[in-house]
């Protein structure tokens, strides 16, 4: 299988810095809390001098191993219909992340840009298409209805 973080249209030539908007929103919370922390994360891979940049992939890793362990949870625990693509997607880009750790060990702090640009380019669209599939589906599980999304300025898309 491909590597989700690979993508699927000629790279933009530009990397635009990751950055929290609502439009992120989902509307289960402590989806959303979490993935506030991954854009945080991963702008910071983007854009912190180089000497830091393996202190923070660390932290990185320790973040998504949290992030995609409590989503399996939720989808094992309530039998989320979709959820082998979305753990195969999750363990990918985990694989990828752990081979940029060794390269980064040995100086390559080129691929550990790449890589954080890599992941700013690939979260919008798991977020939009798996997360929220099952944003919504924990909302109806938890509470009973779907999510009530409320957004602060976000400019229509
Ligand atoms: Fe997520
Ligand atoms: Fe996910």
């Amino acid at each position: 299988m491909s590597s989700p973080l690979t993508p699927p249209t000629p790279a933009t030539s530009a990397s635009e810095t990751l950055q929290w908007s609502d439009a992120f929103l989902l509307g289960f919370t402590p989806m959303d809390d979490i993935h506030h922390e991954f854009v945080t994360l991963v702008g910071q891979l983007q854009t912190a001098p180089e000497t830091e940049l393996p202190a923070l992939l660390e932290a990185f890793i320790v973040h998504a191993q949290k992030h995609f362990d409590e989503e399996k949870t939720w989808m094992v625990e309530t039998e989320f219909p979709a959820r082998d693509c979305h753990i195969d997607e999750h363990a990918a880009v985990m694989n990828s992340v752990l081979e940029v750790r060794g390269l980064l060990a040995q100086g390559n702090t080129t691929v550990c840009r790449e890589l954080a640009d890599e992941l700013a380019r690939w979260f919008p669209g798991h977020a939009d298409y798996l997360d929220s599939a099952l944003s919504h589906w924990m909302c109806q599980k938890r509470l009973g209805g779907k999510p009530v999304v409320l957004r602060r300025n976000v400019a229509s898309a």
